[in-house]
């Protein structure tokens, strides 16, 4: 019997590209999002790419009861938990609405989970948890520590799973941590659609690309990096989407291995896991990436830098190699040539 996966927020941006990666992996899966961050459309065009309609429930993780329903009448393998408010500036205006969002909401979601003896999850972390960090690449051990609410509401997530696989050793959880993620489906049906004036750089250029914004600032040229902006990893959401499917046949593999076993167990627990390529890129850097593959001017200001920026931050790649057989395949220019088809093609997104 193939495994079925619930998807909190797999019409969201990271979600929809993951949804395609696990049919085409033979999962089975059902999608829960309260849209607060998407749009049906996102729900059609998935339906559109995988040939058939995908089961979508309109629906919060703070909704108890609305979840017990779907865990009632599924058998879930486990559960791939998307959703979640993710704009760190609006989580400094708005803490309340983050907490409650983010952790109660996950905790809300775990509650259920155990009351279905539903234990298998893939948790969105972030490369947010390691803060500034103190060496690069970062590393899973590396120390984490976090300075606007977002941040903390996912290290306060990763806390509680930890908590949680030390109380009960039927869990078997990943954390995984991305980096920068950015680009598009190839068809150019899905991708990232902002809902105001993007917060991230690369949504921000295409938007300089197509003429909706003007020109981009450019926050900070003065950081001790190879032209003074600052440095990212930033990973293809198709090779992120990728990296989900190799958590789920981790989890798998593990689970029956232990069936298998009469003496030593050894169950997953809490596992961290970083989600890059490994490469560092500049802010110029990648303008002039997709000024190449669009064949657009991407005009731009240096401004002062953004409060709570860090200079530099690229992933150690080697434990998803490792663990999950995972690793990223896909380069700066095919981010850029995936924004760009899908930014040309959705001049306003879902709309
Ligand atoms: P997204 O906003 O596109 O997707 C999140 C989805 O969750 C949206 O469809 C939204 O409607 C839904 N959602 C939010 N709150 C919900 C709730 N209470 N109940 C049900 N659905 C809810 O964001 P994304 O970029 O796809 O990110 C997915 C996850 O990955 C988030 O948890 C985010 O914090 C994390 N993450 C994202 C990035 C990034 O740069 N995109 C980096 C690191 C981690
Ligand atoms: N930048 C600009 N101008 C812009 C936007 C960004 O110069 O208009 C610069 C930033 O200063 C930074 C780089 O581009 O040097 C990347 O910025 P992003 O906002 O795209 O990404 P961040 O690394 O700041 O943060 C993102 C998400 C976080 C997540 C983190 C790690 O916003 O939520 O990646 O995954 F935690």
């Amino acid at each position: 019997m193939k495994n079925k996966v619930l998807i909190t927020g797999g019409a969201g941006y990271i979600g929809s590209h993951t949804c395609i990666a696990l049919h085409e992996a033979d999962y089975d899966i059902v999608v829960y999002d309260n849209l607060s961050n998407s749009s049906r459309e996102a729900i059609n065009r998935i339906s559109t790419l995988i040939g058939q309609n995908i089961e979508f429930v309109e629906g919060d993780i703070r909704d108890t009861e609305l979840l017990r329903k779907i865990f009632a009448s599924h058998e879930f393998f486990g559960v791939i938990h998307f959703a979640g408010l993710k704009a760190v500036g609006e989580s400094v205006a708005k803490p309340l609405l983050y907490y409650n969002n983010n952790v109660s909401g996950t905790i809300n979601l775990l509650e259920v989970m155990t009351e279905y003896n539903v234990k298998n999850l893939v948790f969105s972390s972030s490369a947010t948890v390691y803060g500034d960090p103190e060496s690069l690449p970062i590393d899973e051990s590396s120390k984490r520590s976090c300075t606007n609410p977002y941040g903390q509401s996912k290290l306060m997530v990763e806390h509680i799973l930890e908590d949680l696989a030390i109380s009960d050793t039927g869990w078997n959880m990943i954390a995984l941590r991305y980096f920068n993620p950015v680009g598009a489906h190839t068809s150019g049906k899905i991708g990232e659609d902002p809902k105001d004036i993007p917060n991230n750089l690369m949504p921000y250029i295409s938007q300089v690309a197509i003429g909706k914004l003007d020109k981009l600032n450019i926050f900070g040229n003065d950081y001790p990096t190879v032209d003074g902006t600052g440095v990212r990893d930033f990973i293809h959401v198709t090779d992120l989407a990728q990296g989900h499917v190799a958590a789920l046949n981790y989890l798998d593999k593990q689970i029956n291995l232990n069936e298998s076993r009469t003496i030593q167990k050894n169950l997953v627990g809490f596992l961290p896991i970083n989600l890059g390529t490994g490469k560092g890129t500049s802010v110029l850097e990648l303008i002039s990436a997709f000024s190449d593959v669009s064949g657009k001017t991407i005009p731009y200001q240096f401004t002062s830098r953004r409060s709570g920026d860090i200079s530099s931050c690229y992933a150690s790649a080697d434990k998803a190699k490792s663990l999950l057989e995972w690793q990223a395949k896909l380069s700066i220019t095919d981010m850029c040539k995936d924004t760009w088809h899908w930014q040309s093609m959705n001049p306003n997104g879902y709309e």
